[in-house]
């Protein structure tokens, strides 16, 4: 038995799987963000240790006997936070996440002091990422900043409030953008540039291999055995990847939760950071991945259920898709309504809806949000193009691809085919729980990262690719219209 535990932004997950890979229990216990200022995205770590424990407590009342049996644990988690901790290992502030914009003029200071770094580090400086916001730091909270002796990704916050030891995984490591992801180890020249050293980053491991054991006073409180083995875990886009066996060259799929993912697995790294490429160090040794990062996936649905006041998510694209005429939605929505990284590294960017006119109807607003998504997938499919990669056809994992009708106009939006696994949705938990497999069963990670049953194959719907595609290139030109009026 095995147990994975997936940081995610809106909730922390945990899932239960056995030997044969059956899902005994999942528990999902919801987290909020605070925006104390225009830009900001943060959240108080004590409060994933805290739905930790509430998850794991559900799982061992769902299923005692499975939990009595865990072998191992994995952790995924939301990439990018900055997790600060003093020389005690206390925290010294909230986290800073990553769909945090307050950074800006930090990336533009760090391409300055160093030109090659996307060619290193897999891509270009981005707010989200973890080394601006500590040079951010540096400039507006010095007192807080000369107190850093760690900085943790939040899952490792949790690790290490299992195990007591700071460590991470290459695939978080990555989105540090302090690793050298060719030769998978901190670089100390990034790390000067952002005033740290290596003292101050965790210690690397693969995210198959064991990083810790449980100590005592957190198996206590968790109800599990201490000593228990923690393995490595990933990053959630990796984990994701492990999760449906996306670990071969080529191997693409698409994530649509709080944000989105287009991901392909690559047997070498392949950096080209001039469209804004993620190119990161997988969790599987030998293996990298390019990945284009959208800020907004479902969570753009998500608030425009709470703005329309529509409390089931379920009924409201029911109601969308009993009124789909089988054309595009003649306004066009783009989702960035927390700015964007691929393609357009703008922290600036917000939601926009345009071309309402009198009789434009609530569904129709739903659909243009589902489509302004899938849009956003689109270019990033144009982007790993330009990066050398075409992917025939695609898998949908995450809260998003359970909705059929949206797969069906992201197959279109798309002009691939949309595969569906089953019990796909778990992703990145469900991935922790297989390197936790790997870790401590010594069966390798083929054997393990399989590809799950196909549940459905959605093929593009020929005449609304057709009409999408000036739809789509309104889309594109739109935002390069707005993209001065934003700031
Ligand atoms: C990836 C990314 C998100 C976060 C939150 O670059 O920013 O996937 O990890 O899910």
């Amino acid at each position: 038995m095995y147990l994975g535990i997936d940081i995610g932004t809106s909730a922390v997950k945990a899932v239960l799987v056995g030997e044969d890979e059956q899902l005994f229990a999942e528990a999902e216990v919801p987290l909020t963000v605070s925006r104390p200022h225009p830009l900001w995205a943060e959240q108080n770590p004590q409060d994933w240790w805290r739905a930790v424990e509430t998850a794991l407590g559900g799982l061992r009342l769902a299923a005692p006997g499975a939990f009595a049996a865990v072998r191992s644990l994995g952790l995924s988690g939301q990439m990018h936070g900055a997790v600060l901790l003093d020389a005690a290992g206390e925290l010294l502030r909230p986290a800073i996440l990553w769909n945090d914009g307050r950074a800006h003029a930090e990336c533009a200071e760090l391409a300055r002091r160093l030109p090659g770094l996307g060619q290193v580090a897999g891509v270009p400086a981005m707010p989200g990422f973890t080394a601006p916001k500590l040079l951010w730091l540096a400039e507006n909270e010095p007192e807080t900043f000369r107190k850093v002796a760690m900085v943790l990704l939040p899952k490792d916050y949790v690790r290490f409030r299992l195990t007591g030891e700071a460590v991470t995984d290459m695939s978080d490591a990555a989105g540090t953008l302090w690793l050298d992801e060719a030769h998978r180890d901190w670089s100390d020249e990034i790390l000067a540039a952002t005033g740290l050293t290596r003292a101050q980053v965790p210690r690397l491991v693969e995210g198959t291999a064991v990083s810790g054991a449980l100590r005592a006073e957190a198996a206590e409180a968790l109800g599990l055995p201490p000593g228990l083995p923690v393995a490595g875990g990933a990053g959630d886009a990796a984990a994701g990847g492990i999760g449906i066996g996306a670990v071969e060259d080529g191997d693409a799929f698409l994530s649509l939760g709080t944000s989105g993912q287009y991901f392909v697995t690559t047997d070498s790294f392949r950096p080209f950071p001039d469209a804004y490429v993620h190119a990161f160090s997988h969790a599987l040794p030998g293996r990298w991945f390019q990945m284009a990062a959208l800020l907004n996936g479902a969570s753009a649905l998500a608030w425009t259920a709470r703005i329309l006041g529509a409390d089931d998510i379920a009924a409201l694209l029911a109601r969308t898709e009993a009124a789909f005429s089988g054309r595009p939605a003649r306004p066009l929505f783009l989702p960035y309504l927390t700015g964007e990284r691929t393609p357009h590294n703008d922290p600036h960017a917000r939601g926009v809806f345009f071309g309402l006119s009198p009789d434009v109807t609530q569904e129709e607003m739903v659909q243009a949000v589902l489509e302004g998504v899938a849009f956003s997938f689109a270019e990033a499919q144009e982007c790993l193009a330009r990066a050398g990669t075409h992917a025939a056809s695609v898998a949908a994992i995450g809260g998003g691809s359970r909705s059929h009708f949206w797969m069906r106009l992201m197959a279109s939006a798309l002009e691939r085919p949309v595969v569906l696994y089953s019990g796909g949705a778990k992703g990145p938990a469900f991935g922790a729980a297989r390197l936790a497999r790997i870790a401590t069963t010594g069966e390798g990670p083929a054997a393990v990262c399989r590809t799950p049953p196909v549940a459905d194959i959605i093929e593009p719907d020929r005449n609304l690719a057709e009409a999408y595609r000036p739809t789509f290139a309104r889309f594109k030109r739109l935002y390069r219209a707005l993209r001065g009026v934003f700031q």
